[in-house]
């Protein structure tokens, strides 16, 4: 297995003694392919030297937030660009408080807050520490927002206490690391996507649609490729590229969105429906180009067919999963909507908050099953996309 081939690691250290396991870890990350480059925190430098780490990374490893050295090489945006995970291992008592909080008071956190890729973090501190309330709430919060977290695990500590709160061992966590890009979740599974708005068409110039931007549906395309699945996205017009190794067929109207995913069918087993279809056409599409005239015009909407309805229907159904956006009693409409149209999951979006859902990048959710539901909370659109991802690996 080299499931972090081609993957671009960023490893966090922070000051505690674990620090010095740190170095194993770089290791373990590139027997598994990942290119690592590292941050240390003023801290962790008292336990061991950025030169080891940049011996063995290859890297120059990066240590100030303000530093006009090198923010002319690769700055912390870039950094916080470069990766694709950032795993902060260890990652002691302070850290975790400064990550729950959201400070950016040190490049480490700094990047944490900068980054869209992925956070997994491996704590290591004193076992009383680990247990303690703040300490708790701390990683809870990191939890809802879907930081991954592994370990600690328990044994004798270099203070001498024995308890939960030695830094999990670097095959281990790496694994981790390996685990989030290979889950196999959804190995092999061929897994189909609805993203974007749809354009109904007027006239050869003019058409009906929606500010839909495509960010949650290509969000979902790139996690179920990284759990592993086969994947096809069926889109709309979007200024978005694909992920990687994602099948894309773009469509305009509702009832081409329809005929695809019906053509795709056969070879489905998860059908993920994302795009904000228009709910009417024009029931004529003129030919010509429409000229002004009377002051006023009316025009006649038609209902579209309902893709994820019909795709429930299908004899040949596949696990189906439809999105659901209220602005009140958003848990009740959703599983209603989830009923009415025959659907095995179905999340719950509240768009009444103008800041998240439609065209933002973070999203906040609640994810409904036949006998079960889980709130996500809110965060960037690809955290919440693989957060889906797992649910449906879990229920399909
Ligand atoms: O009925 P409503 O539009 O609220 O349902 C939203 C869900 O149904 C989303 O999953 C959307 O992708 C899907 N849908 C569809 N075809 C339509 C309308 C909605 O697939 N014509």
């Amino acid at each position: 297995m080299a499931h972090l081939f081609n993957r671009n690691v960023l490893l966090g250290v922070s000051g505690g003694i674990a620090a010095y396991k740190s170095a194993e870890l770089v290791r373990e990350l590139q027997v598994r392919g990942a290119q690592v480059r590292v941050i240390m925190t003023h801290g962790a430098q008292e336990f061991i030297t950025p030169l080891t780490l940049q011996a063995l990374s290859g890297y120059p490893v990066h240590t100030e937030l303000l530093d006009e050295h090198a923010e002319l090489g690769m700055g912390h945006i870039e950094l916080a660009r470069w990766a694709d995970l950032l795993l902060i291992a260890p990652a002691t008592a302070d850290l975790i408080a400064r990550l729950s909080t959201g400070r950016a008071d040190d490049l480490l956190t700094t990047v944490a807050l900068a980054t869209p890729a992925p956070l997994m973090i491996a704590p290591a501190m004193n076992q009383q520490m680990w247990k303690d309330q703040a300490t708790e709430a701390n990683v809870n919060t990191l939890l809802s927002r879907g930081v991954q977290i592994v370990g600690p695990a328990a044994g004798l500590q270099a203070c001498g206490d024995v308890g939960p709160g030695r830094m999990e061992a670097p095959a281990v966590i790496a694994d981790a690391a390996e685990r989030l890009f290979a889950s196999g979740k959804l190995a092999g599974k061929r897994v189909v996507i609805t993203a974007g708005p749809t354009r109904e068409a007027l006239d050869p110039v003019r058409y009906i649609s929606n500010n839909s931007s495509g960010k949650m549906g290509y969000a979902l395309a790139q996690a179920a490729v990284d759990a592993g699945a086969i994947t096809t996205l069926v889109s709309g017009p979007v200024s978005l590229s694909a992920p990687e190794h994602t099948r894309v067929f773009q469509v305009h109207s509702a009832e081409e969105m329809l005929q695809q995913c019906l053509r795709l069918l056969p070879e489905c087993d998860i059908f993920i429906a994302c795009a904000a279809v228009a709910d009417y056409r024009p029931r004529i599409v003129e030919q010509q180009k429409i000229k002004k005239g009377p002051q006023e015009v009316t025009l006649q909407l038609v209902r579209t067919p309902d893709i994820v309805a019909a795709v429930a229907a299908h004899e040949h159904r596949p696990y189906t999963v439809g999105f659901a956006a209220e602005t009140n009693d958003v848990l009740a409409y959703a599983r209603d909507k989830m009923q009415r149209k025959d659907l095995d999951m179905i999340v719950a979006n509240d768009v009444a908050d103008q800041a998240i859902g439609f065209n933002s990048d973070d999203n906040a959710v609640t994810v409904l099953w036949r006998d079960g539901e889980q709130p996500l909370a809110r965060a960037s659109k690809s955290t919440i996309a693989r957060q889906i991802v797992h649910l449906i690996a879990q229920q399909a």
